[in-house]
């Protein structure tokens, strides 16, 4: 699902929000696999992510309509996004319900980032994030 709100909100260890709704397909699976990931986009896939945020997954098969591709993470219990530029795999941390809103607070687990230009994610670790992470090279990319 498309998600506004969210952010970063803690360095070590590494963790980033998202808040949802209780009536979003994307709450309860994230609740029972204790995992999610955050797919950041480029500006060129802008349109395809805003219709994902309109439709649901219980109604619609988004992949299929959208053409991105499911990759099983190897480090959560979640899929990412193959052409995204950055992908946050994160391992549900806490639970703080805020109003309406569910805001859950993931640990990063693992991250893949393009660092060649191209929509292709290449695995960074901590080269992005430097000595504050806890975000460590997953097995299943080669590397830039
Ligand atoms: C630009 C945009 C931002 C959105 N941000 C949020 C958000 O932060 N939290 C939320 O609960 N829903 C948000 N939505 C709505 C969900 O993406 C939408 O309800 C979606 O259909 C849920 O998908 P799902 O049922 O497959 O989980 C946003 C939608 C758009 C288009």
């Amino acid at each position: 699902m498309t998600v506004a709100w969210g952010g970063f909100c803690s360095s070590q260890p590494a963790c980033v929000t998202v808040s949802l709704r209780k009536a979003t397909y994307s709450h309860a699976s994230i609740i029972a696999r204790k995992a999610y990931t955050v797919n950041v986009p480029s500006s060129a896939q802008v349109a395809l992510v805003d219709y994902v945020g309109i439709v649901s997954g219980r109604d619609v098969d988004k992949f299929a309509i959208t053409g991105f591709t499911a990759v099983r993470s190897g480090v959560v219990d979640a899929p990412y996004i193959e052409e995204v530029p950055l992908v946050l795999e994160c391992r549900l941390a806490q639970i703080v319900q805020v109003g309406i809103q569910t805001m859950f607070v993931g640990e990063i687990a693992d991250m893949k980032a393009d660092v060649t230009g191209h929509e292709n994610p290449r695995d960074v670790g901590e080269g992005i994030w430097g000595s504050g992470c806890s975000a460590s090279k997953g097995s299943n990319w080669s590397g830039a």
